[in-house]
């Protein structure tokens, strides 16, 4: 099935199966964007395969990287991509500019990149982009020196290369892709870069730089690193990502008689928080680490539904669970009351999240109480079904169909074609597992 702009999900009795997920997102960006700035060929196994990564893939090739990919040798049906590193300075500038689609990934760490080239580069994004602060990523980078001119904090934005310094910054809010875009202008700046984080985010930056031979300390609530240093050419083999996980996780904790393995899944402790919130609903999860695993924990996950339970997210919780809250949304409107808190951060996603989410699940029925940083769903209310609009938004599009499933009716929902920006055969997948 080839979701077309709008797709009909009808409900099911229950979800079964194994299945494997794409290759990370956030991996897959840091892999691509490393390889890049390395010396020698990098070659990258299961690359996430939506438009976020194509959208890093297509600025680094007009940044003068050359790009290429072959069928695996191990796997004919996985493509192995080649990146032939620039090294540190060699990247060459972009003519007609740079154009970050839907990933604030790809904008805010390319932003730390080109802080320190010796060219001017302008980047823009979507129409969802365009609404996405990037003055959490100028500033500190501004504090190293850099020059970039914003739209008012906004994109379309011009970063011309200056040299630059090294910083001791503490993220005012947690944030992966800030913490990443110090530490990639920290490689190209005179001394030590820190950044120091009140709340633990994602650690791939870290990881991936060790596994490019960049020596990174890292210490509590700490991560340091040189400028100057050479990256050599990596073979990185990325796992599953455990935020498309997530949606089969949750459709098998929240229907009755439901069970399914997820293999070869990333087990990174600092994003896999929503597997302990699928515990406190009630869920049976088994996780079980790969031995071959390497720079990242990797390995298989089994979820099987039990009766759901009331459950509270704290904000302390919620930068490691943050893009696996729309999934765990749809969970809780098959049962239990969910409260979320902390999690203003949703609202400046690829969509506001927090209304997004509200609006959609209260079309279909959801009780559902929106709140300036969370919400809060009383599950016991049976979801009707109905006609949503995922607003663009991949994530959306997924829970919704997740939270679908236990409707008494079809739903519609519009915008689907946005799962092409980490999930592309999602609706095919569910189609195979629902009885
Ligand atoms: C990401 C970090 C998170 C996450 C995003 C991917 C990353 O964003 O929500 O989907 O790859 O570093 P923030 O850094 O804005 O918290």
């Amino acid at each position: 099935m080839t979701p077309g702009n709008t797709i009909t999900v009808r409900p099911a009795r229950r979800i079964s199966g194994v299945v494997r997920v794409p290759g990370d997102k956030s991996i897959s960006h840091r892999a691509l964007i490393l390889a890049a700035l390395a010396e020698g060929r990098s070659e990258i196994v299961n690359l996430a395969p939506g438009d976020d990564c194509r959208a890093t893939l297509d600025c680094l090739r007009r940044l003068g990287v050359g790009v290429s990919s072959a069928a695996s040798p191990d796997d004919g049906n996985t493509l192995r991509w080649q990146i032939d590193g620039v090294g540190l300075s060699g990247l060459r500038p972009a003519s007609d500019g740079l154009d970050a689609q839907n990933s604030g990934t790809t904008a805010r760490l390319l932003m730390g990149v080109l802080a320190a080239s010796g060219f001017s580069t302008r980047i823009c994004g979507d129409n969802s982009l365009q609404r996405r602060p990037m003055r959490r990523v100028v500033e500190p980078l501004a504090l190293m020196g850099a020059h970039i001119a914003t739209t008012e904090g906004l994109l379309p934005a011009v970063v011309t290369g200056s040299p630059l310094h090294g910083i001791d910054y503490a993220l005012p809010i947690p944030s992966a892709q800030v913490k990443s875009a110090i530490l990639l202008a920290g490689l190209s700046a005179s001394g030590v870069t820190i950044v120091r984080e009140p709340i633990a985010t994602r650690d791939h930056t870290e990881r991936s730089l060790g596994a490019f031979g960049v020596e990174v300390e890292v210490g509590p609530g700490m991560v340091a690193v040189a400028g100057g240093q050479r990256l050599s050419a990596a073979r990185i083999s990325v796992p599953g990502d455990p935020s498309s996980a997530a949606f089969w996780a949750a459709a098998a904790a929240a229907l009755p008689g439901s069970s399914i393995e997820i293999r070869d899944v990333g087990l990174n402790p600092t994003r896999i928080g929503f597997l302990r919130v699928l515990q406190r609903f009630g869920a049976t999860v088994v996780t079980r680490e790969s031995p071959e695993a390497d720079v990242e924990a990797r390995g298989t996950i089994r979820v099987s539904h039990r009766a759901l339970g009331d459950v509270v997210v704290e904000p302390s919780e919620v930068p490691g669970l943050i893009d696996e809250l729309p999934a765990l949304a749809a969970l809780a409107t098959h049962g239990g009351r969910f409260t979320v808190t902390g999690a203003a951060e949703l609202r400046v996603k690829e969509s506001d999240r927090i209304a997004a989410l509200a609006r959609g699940l209260r079309l279909m029925g959801a009780d559902i109480e929106e709140a300036p940083d969370g919400f809060r769903i009383e599950g016991a209310a049976r979801l009707r079904g109905g006609a949503v609009d995922a607003g663009g938004d991949h994530r959306l599009a997924m829970a919704f169909a997740i939270a679908a499933l236990g409707a008494t009716g079809p739903t519609t929902i519009t915008g689907a074609d946005a799962i092409s920006v980490s999930y592309p055969d999602f609706f095919d997948v569910l189609e195979s597992m629902c009885a």
